[in-house]
């Protein structure tokens, strides 16, 4: 719950806030629950930048909506808007792509805009279908600027035909309405609302008898929207000579309003026989075998109907009878975000074709289970041997009677209920879009469905079914920039995912069992493609033997008792008073933090406790004497204690002073509490009041240390120096540039993902104060460019001198946006903003400055240890890695050591 409104509160400065919540490291995971069962929860989130072994295709094309990807095939095919390519199946972005293009004409585009389309999307060509029509050539449609076209391909040279096809009955006419089609022995079946203003329609179009469905006296389709179709050859082992069909998905407007319900919209599988050759008299060129059904997808419990249907996937079994429909349904109200996965089997849809009719009298009527007699051969279905038998062995030898029983009942009563009746997921905040299923057998030989589905902001879920229900194993982003997934597919050859999107396409590998680092991890994940070895989490596809390979799908909890998983030992020294926290972060987001301090588990995190907890780690306020000790933080998931770091905590009244400066061992572990701090002027939140002031600096000179004083105060000194120039350097710089120079710290504060992360946690610390880089006498001259030497509180001049910017307040500037407010912070790394550039070298030095910088913040940088915690913050702890690096050459300041100074 606390999960989705932060979701929903993202959702308006949508981008800034995904992109902050990139920099603020998500690899911590949500720190929510779902309180609903089947409000499912991403085990671990991971960022574009931390996606691994992606793949992209992208060119001058926009909107890659149609894929061809055939079972033994090296090639991808991509449907583009004005764009056809061939891609290297097993490395999309190999240079190899091959390209055909077919553009709309400048004469044609004009002619779209007099018919009044809008020519940023209508007016182009818009390849909707791409499929193959024999051994060598595939068959292509495009909307052609409304007005639809089709060609072959040439698969060998990838060349299309010189000739054109009149393309207005087999594609429609715009980029997004609704369709589906099939070619199935070189003829096509196609179902669109073609023409705007042209009812909808499911049609055969070659060869003759183009065969159509009906609009009167019974209209078949209502404002029908199709999202898929299939055929189920379930001629296939028949005993009764069944015929092949092909269903057809899609959302249409209810007929059937009866009391139980009264929604506008239902989503409906209809079918059609593939011998249907149409009536002789009766049904002329229509479908005889066209019938309908509603596909229920619900929590009846909540009274929650999911009524849009937005995608189907077909999952094929080893016999026609096996064959599975997965579903992505929405609800009606286009504002509310949520989605459901529904799975219907094959039977069902089956039994409700064998089921009642509905009907309506007359036009105005409701619709009403038919409950007289029905005509013999039964109404809709297709010729069977004992059809045959009787010397019907064509649709058009139908009696006449059921034919027009046929006309008038084309709606069924029974409705096709999902496995389980209900949903496998269900997820608020979240719109799928498009999805596929794999099917991968375990190491304990039970067969898994994995599922992939992509939303309608560019990401991907992973999630894997047990028992009914799907465990969502993870949530990619697979771009920065929002955008809907428009296609997936799945090769099992190349164990790839592909995603089509409006910006290109993005090749996945099925599984990345490496991202898990120890054995629990690797179980919890409850990937079936993964298992872990003894030393790795590792696909289990590359393992022959695999009697040693640990798993569990089932249960996600079981096998790793015996292994050692290493914990990472730390230890920190601070002063009495001082606030310390001690970083942990999940990696999961199904996982809660648990603390011990010297074995015990320390209770309630309360207000008086002085101790506070977030999902990044334990804070303890104003440390006491008696809270040294072994602090160590647990991650708990499925009822799992698993040790994550120990920190050996001393307190105490007096700390010797920084020695020389030295390579430490743990240079990224920085850590520091920072003097108070002071509301920073650009933060819109109302901040509780500042904690307690440090003690006198005079405490750190004890004699013992005097020598290494001197040396650390010279140092000191040089840096202050340096800090100072580049001070003066950069304020004449800007002044010179004029009033444009408008920096905060927020700037820097971006450069330190961990910091905004405080901000992001702060209802779980005491103060979100001590997130702020703070302090320091601020007065801002009339270029709004503040700056200051850092004082205490007592008003004594620090030696760690440093530069704040602040926004500037007097002068807004007409040719900048205004800073963004808080939280959303810029993601990117880079101190210089574009307004003006910071003169060679601060940004280098302004990390160490920071650090020095005694505010109450807590400058805490990321320990880049282990990689595999957070991909997230790779390219800043990357980052960071240069900047310290380059610093412990010039040793321009002490040592960075574990100790509060
Ligand atoms: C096509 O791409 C453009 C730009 O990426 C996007 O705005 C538009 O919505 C896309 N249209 C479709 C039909 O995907
Ligand atoms: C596709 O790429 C793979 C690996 O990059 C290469 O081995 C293969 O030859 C390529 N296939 C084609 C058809 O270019
Ligand atoms: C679309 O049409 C408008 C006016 O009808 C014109 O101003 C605009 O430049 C056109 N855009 C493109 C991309 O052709
Ligand atoms: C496939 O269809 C194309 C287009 O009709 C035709 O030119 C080609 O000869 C066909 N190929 C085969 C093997 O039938
Ligand atoms: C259908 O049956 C008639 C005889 O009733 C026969 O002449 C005809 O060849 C049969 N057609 C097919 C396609 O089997």
């Amino acid at each position: 719950m606390r999960r989705s409104t932060e979701m929903q509160g993202a959702r308006s400065p949508a981008l800034q806030l995904l992109l902050l919540s990139c920099c603020v490291c998500a690899a911590a995971g949500y720190p929510f629950k779902a309180p609903l069962d089947l409000d499912v929860t991403p085990r671990i989130t991971v960022l574009s930048s931390g996606l691994q072994g992606c793949r992209r295709f992208q060119s001058s094309a926009v909107n890659y909506s149609t894929m061809l990807l055939e079972a033994d095939s090296e090639r991808l095919y991509v449907g583009a808007r004005g764009a056809v390519f061939a891609l290297n199946a097993s490395d999309i972005s190999a240079s190899s792509a091959l390209t055909i293009e077919w553009e709309a004409s400048p004469e044609q585009k004009r002619q779209c805009l007099l018919k009044g389309k809008d020519n940023k999307t209508e007016c182009f060509n818009h390849i909707r279908f791409l499929q193959r029509f024999n051994s060598t050539h595939l068959y292509m449609c495009g909307t052609h600027a409304y007005k639809p076209l089709c060609a072959y391909i040439d698969e060998e040279r990838f060349v299309m035909s010189s000739q054109l096809e009149e393309g207005r009955e087999k594609c429609p006419y715009g980029p997004t309405t609704g369709y589906t089609a099939l070619i199935i022995d070189q003829e096509m079946y196609t179902a669109s609302q073609y023409e705007f203003r042209s009812f909808p329609d499911i049609r055969r179009n070659s060869p003759s008898p183009t065969l159509k469905t009906e609009d009167a006296p019974t209209r078949w389709l209502n404002e029908a929207d199709f999202v898929g179709s299939a055929l189920v050859r379930e001629s296939l082992g028949s005993s009764t000579g069944d015929d092949d069909k092909i269903y057809f998905f899609f959302t249409e407007r209810s007929q059937e309003q009866t009391t139980t319900y009264s929604h506008s919209r239902v989503a409906r599988v209809a079918r059609v026989c593939k011998g249907d050759r149409g009536g002789r008299l009766t049904l002329q060129k229509r479908w005889t075998s066209f019938l309908k059904a509603r596909l229920m997808c619900s929590l009846p419990e909540y009274d929650f109907h999911f009524n849009m249907l937005r995608s189907v996937f077909v999952m094929r079994g080893h016999m026609p009878q096996d064959t599975l429909f997965y579903g992505i349904f929405g609800l009606e109200w286009k504002n509310v975000k949520a989605s459901a996965v529904c799975r219907f089997s094959l039977s069902e849809v089956q039994e409700a074709f064998q089921g009642p009719y509905m009907e309506n009298q007359d036009a105005d009527s409701k619709w009403k289970e038919y409950t007289g007699k029905i005509p013999d051969p039964r109404p809709g279905t297709c010729i069977t041997d004992a059809l045959r038998a009787r010397g019907i062995n064509v649709s058009t030898s139908l009696p006449d009677d059921a034919l027009n029983f046929v006309r008038r009942h084309p709606l069924m009563s029974q409705q096709v209920q999902p496995s389980d009746r209900r949903p496998l997921l269900f997820r608020r905040t979240t719109d799928y879009t498009h999805m596929a299923v794999h099917m991968i057998q375990g190491l304990d030989g039970q067969k898994y469905h994995v599922l992939y589905m992509g939303t309608d902001e560019g990401w991907l879920h992973k999630a894997v079914e047990v028992e009914g229900q799907l465990h969502i194993i993870e949530e990619l982003q697979l771009f920065e920039e929002p955008q809907p997934v428009s296609n997936l597919l799945i090769s099992a050859k190349q164990m790839s995912v592909y995603v089509g999107s409006p910006s290109g396409v993005l090749q996945l590998p099925l599984s990345n069992c490496r991202r898990y680092t120890s054995c629990y991890d690797c179980i919890f994940a409850r990937d079936p493609h993964c298992a872990w070895n003894g030393a790795q989490c590792v696909d289990i596809m590359s393992h022959a033997n695999r009697s040693t390979l640990i798993q569990d799908i089932q249960h996600g909890s079981r096998g790793c008792e015996n292994t050692q998983d290493d914990v990472v030992q730390r230890s920190r020294s601070v002063r009495v008073g001082d606030d310390v926290l001690l970083q942990c972060e999940l990696s999961s987001n199904l996982a809660t933090p648990l603390w011990t301090l010297d074995g015990s588990e320390l209770q309630g995190y309360g207000l008086n406790s002085g101790f506070r907890t977030g999902t990044d780690g334990l804070l303890i306020i104003e440390a006491r004497q008696d809270q040294s000790g072994m602090y160590t933080c647990y991650a708990v998931e499925n009822n799992i204690k698993v040790a994550i770091v120990t920190y050996n905590v001393t307190i105490r009244l007096d700390l010797p002073p920084p020695p020389p400066v030295e390579p430490t061992e743990d240079p990224y572990d920085l850590f520091t509490t920072l003097p108070a701090p002071t509301e920073h002027p650009s933060s819109e939140r109302p901040l509780p009041p500042p904690p307690a002031p440090l003690l006198p600096h005079s405490e750190l000179l004890s004699p013992r240390n005097m020598e290494a004083m001197y040396l650390s105060l010279i140092t000191i000194l040089g840096g202050l120096c340096v800090v100072l120039t580049v001070v003066l350097v950069y304020v004449g710089f800007c002044l010179r540039v004029g009033n444009r120079g408008k920096y905060s710290l927020r700037a820097a504060a971006a450069a330190y993902p961990n910091i905004k992360k405080h901000n992001r946690n702060k209802k779980q610390h005491r103060s979100s104060s001590h997130m702020e880089l703070k302090t320091i006498s601020s007065h801002c001259n009339g270029n709004g460019i503040c700056n200051g030497i850092s004082k205490q509180h007592n008003g004594d001049i620090q030696d760690g001198g440093f530069l704040q910017i602040v926004p500037g307040e007097a002068h807004p500037s007409p040719n900048k946006e205004s800073p963004p407010p808080a939280p959303p912070l810029p993601p990117t790394p880079q101190l210089p903003s574009p307004e003006c550039d910071f003169p060679n070298g601060l940004s280098a030095t302004l990390p160490s400055v920071l650090r020095r910088m005694n505010g109450n913040s807590y400058v805490l940088l990321r320990q880049s240890d282990s990689e595999n915690t957070s991909p997230l913050c790779y390219s800043f702890a990357e980052e960071l890695n240069r900047i310290l690096e380059k610093r412990k050459h010039t040793q321009l300041l002490p040592r960075p050591d574990e100790s509060s100074v």
